[in-house]
């Protein structure tokens, strides 16, 4: 049984969005000659065809120049921005984090601004974007820079078939600022810490996909279930629902157990694979290259990930 938590409704303008993914691709047929796999398998098992992967760049790379994107697109006034939030899982180091490295990079030479990075392994870039969300509202701070940054293939073991198929590289990033219009943001946060870890990220990744599959579904239908009903949403009221992109038949039978129509949902995991904390940033950047004027509309996000951590966040564009 969830316990129902107090609406906290904060308004929030989305001002950009923008992405990065570095050059380098690895496809199905390029892991064909790496382990014992297929294109078939894996395409039919996951819908991911290819994923980017780093040569010689950084997290903070990738991170700087989704923020760049986002800023180009608006031109927007960097000087404005006062917090700098970066979800990732696979930081340039234990410590200094990912954010200070983008102030850095972009030159920010302020110093009232707030950088820090957020882990909540899949479901950092919602975990983040609540942090910030709740910031701006404060009124302490006008301008937020939340990136999801992550270079999983660092991590990945590519003598490990069922895992090394799913991850990619990448970064996206949102620029949000607080607001006196009408643009409700509402969060879902959850989490079950567990003893016995079923996905783990230390110096590879190691997880039990099958069962982080049924808890996936699951925590999906939970996560919407609940923002929709704490927001008094049904499907009509809701443009789409970006969820994780970390598989295609996870994100379909969480659709059919929800009995929303999959076409609400964005997908775009055939390009990109599985890329944690960024993979929400890259697919609403996305999603919103598509728009004309959403003016008004609301968009659910949703993940899961390693925790085992979970949930949704409501915004209006
Ligand atoms: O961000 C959150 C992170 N993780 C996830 O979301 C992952 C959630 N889990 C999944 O997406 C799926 O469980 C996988 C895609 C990882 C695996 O798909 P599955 O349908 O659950 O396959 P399975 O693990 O049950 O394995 C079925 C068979 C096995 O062979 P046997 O034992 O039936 O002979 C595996 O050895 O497929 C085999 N297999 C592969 N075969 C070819 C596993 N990986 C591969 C592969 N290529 N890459």
């Amino acid at each position: 049984m969830v316990k129902m938590k107090r609406k906290n409704i904060n308004n929030i303008k989305i001002i950009s969005t923008g992405h990065y993914t570095p050059p380098g691709t690895l496809s199905n047929f390029d892991l064909e000659k790496i382990v014992d796999t297929s294109d078939e398998w894996i395409y039919s098992r996951t819908g991911i065809k290819s994923r980017h992967i780093v040569y010689d760049e950084k997290t903070s790379d990738l991170a700087y120049h989704a923020a760049r994107n986002a800023i180009g697109k608006a031109n927007y006034d960097m000087s404005k921005i006062d917090i700098i939030l970066v979800a990732t899982c696979t930081g340039d180091y234990n410590s200094p984090s990912v954010a200070c490295k983008v102030q850095a990079l972009l030159g920010l030479d302020r110093q009232d601004i707030a950088c820090f990075d957020v882990n909540a392994a899949c479901s950092g870039f919602i975990y983040a974007l609540c942090i910030a969300s709740q910031m701006l509202n404060s009124n302490r701070y006008f301008s937020a820079l939340v990136i999801g940054a992550e270079t999983l293939s660092l991590y990945t073991d590519y003598q490990d078939r069922s895992t090394c198929v799913l991850f990619g590289d990448g970064a996206g990033a949102v620029i949000l600022e607080n607001t006196e219009e009408h643009k409700a943001a509402d969060f879902y946060l959850s989490a079950k810490g567990e003893m016995d870890l079923s996905i783990v990220i230390n110096d590879k990744i190691w997880m039990d996909g099958r069962k982080i599959y049924q808890f996936a579904v699951k925590a999906i239908e939970q996560s919407i279930n609940i923002i929709m009903h704490n927001n008094e949403l049904i499907e009509s009221d809701i443009l789409a629902i970006i969820p994780h992109q970390a598989n295609l038949r996870i994100i379909e039978k969480a659709a059919q157990v929800l009995n929303i129509d999959i076409n609400k949902f964005y997908i775009n995991i055939e390009k990109y694979g599985n890329t944690s904390a960024a993979s929400i940033p890259i697919a609403f950047d996305e999603f919103m290259s598509t728009l004309y004027n959403p003016n008004g509309k609301k968009v659910i996000f949703v993940a899961f990930g390693a925790g085992l951590t979970w949930g949704a966040a409501m915004l209006t564009l």
